[in-house]
């Protein structure tokens, strides 16, 4: 037969296949506690407005409540015949309280019904991943306070640079995530206005409060244009947008243990909990977590292009086209939720290797720039010659095959006659850290200002 919700003017029902292709069911009833709650508070607000009886009202809130529970409690089931969450929900309190169902949809349409579900929806990923940040910036600020004095090599390139300390590379990204947790919480401040009300795309004759519903469901008022309420997918889109730069700092970090506990570089060791092993090769240990966290990322840019690409193409106002925003939203934030827990578990329970990273540290001519800056301080050299004069030195130390700090001083002086014992104090990794003192530099004691300034805002 026809459907129930809309089928007053079919003759038939719908072929199998338009079926199959129509149906949202499927995923959208993850949306089921914001439908039932957007559904409850449009029918306080009907009977507040003597749109509706309160006693209906009254009976719709709590026939809502008990298919909520049903749907917690697993008994529900859905219908791929009633297309969406929305109809399946309205179709369920039917039965359970009959006749005053049918009032609940006065006044409003599935298309400020499904917008103003998918904005509560996307409003909690906006908290949840803001706690799984602030969750990975805590274990990142764990291993800095460790690390403080712990130097290691600093790259460009990946090439040796200068020598900077793990506590430094630490809260590089304790930085970027936390640019990433202040544009969810923009995201989340412009996405908090309410599409219900906006009805099918018009606006409705019947008198209804939209501050009130609006307020009801934490938002901080209804959105002004109705037209606009019901085609804006923008603020699933900052969402997926935010969602992308944090995972493609996720992916760095990720890229960054994995090399880092490769036999080449041993400057971390992968707890157990976080790797895997191999089948054959009975020495392995693999960094599968940071590996597969690297690979995921993929999902969430894709989900930004695939809803972008969506979007970009519809006249105003819901075409539905629009129902193909709910499976990459959810799948990016899954994948991004995973992700941070992911990666706040591996970075709590990884162990830096500080003797491998000092050594690591002292080669590759680190501290280059400091012999430079020495002669520009000392002998008064302008930098473009000190630069050429310690150029010469690094091609000496290669052909001898040992490090700067290592070339005697008779050496020294064939390139500048000027240098002096005074020289090896600047050449050290300790010295090179401890004296780049400048705001946001390497030096402990700059890292821990940095340290004591996070720890106080993470509280
Ligand atoms: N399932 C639909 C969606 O996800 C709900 C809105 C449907 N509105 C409509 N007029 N068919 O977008």
């Amino acid at each position: 037969g026809s459907n129930a919700m809309w089928g007053g003017r079919f003759g038939s029902g719908p072929d199998a296949i338009m079926e199959a292709i129509n149906a949202s069911i499927g995923f959208d009833k993850r949306l089921a506690k914001q439908d039932i709650g957007g559904s409850r508070a449009h029918a306080a607000m009907l009977a507040a407005q003597g749109i509706i009886s309160e006693k209906d009202a009254e009976a719709i809130r709590e026939g809502l409540l008990t298919v909520l529970s049903e749907i917690e409690g697993g008994t529900f089931t859905f219908s791929t015949a009633l297309e969406d969450i929305h109809m399946n929900v309205e179709a369920r309190l039917k039965e359970v309280i009959g006749e005053p169902a049918g009032r609940l949809h006065t006044g409003r349409s599935r298309n400020d019904q499904v917008a103003v579900d998918f904005r509560l929806w996307v409003r909690d990923q906006c908290d949840a991943a803001e706690a799984g940040l602030v969750a990975l910036q805590k274990a990142l600020l764990g291993q800095a306070e460790q690390g403080v004095e712990w130097v290691m090599p600093g790259f460009t390139h990946l090439q040796t640079a200068q020598p900077v300390t793990w506590g430094h590379h630490m809260m590089a990204y304790v930085e970027m995530f936390g640019r990433d947790r202040a544009r969810f919480s923009d995201a989340r401040k412009r996405m908090n206005e309410s599409p219900l009300g906006a009805a099918a795309l018009a606006g409705t004759p019947f008198p209804i409060d939209r501050q009130m519903t609006a307020e009801a469901l934490g938002f901080d008022g209804p959105m002004a244009n109705s037209l606009d309420a019901v085609s804006a997918r923008d603020f699933a889109l900052e969402f997926l947008a935010a969602a992308s730069i944090c995972a493609m700092h996720l992916s760095r970090l990720a890229e960054e243990l994995v090399i880092w506990s490769s036999a080449q570089f041993r400057f971390v060791s992968m707890s157990d909990k976080w790797s895997t092993g191999s089948s054959i090769m009975p020495q392995k240990r693999n960094p599968d977590a940071a590996e597969l966290l690297r690979a995921k990322i993929g999902r969430i840019f894709g989900a930004n292009v695939a809803l972008m690409t969506v979007m970009k193409g519809l006249p105003l106002a819901y075409s539905k086209d629009m129902q193909e925003d709910k499976e990459q939203v959810f799948d990016a934030a899954d994948n991004l939720m995973l992700g941070l827990a992911a990666m706040a578990g591996m970075v709590a329970d990884m162990s830096a290797r500080p003797e491998n990273l000092r050594a690591a540290a002292a080669t590759g001519f680190s501290t280059a720039t400091d012999l430079a800056d020495w002669l520009v301080r000392e002998l008064g050299l302008p930098f473009r010659e000190a630069h050429h004069v310690t150029g010469a030195l690094v091609a000496e130390a290669e052909k001898r095959g040992c490090d700067l700090p290592d070339l005697p001083l008779e050496v020294m002086k064939s390139s500048h006659a000027g240098i002096t014992e005074g020289v090896y104090d600047v050449l050290g990794v300790d010295n090179s850290v401890r004296s780049r003192t400048s705001y946001g530099g390497t030096a402990p004691d700059r890292v821990r200002d940095q340290i004591a300034r996070w720890k106080e805002a993470l509280t």
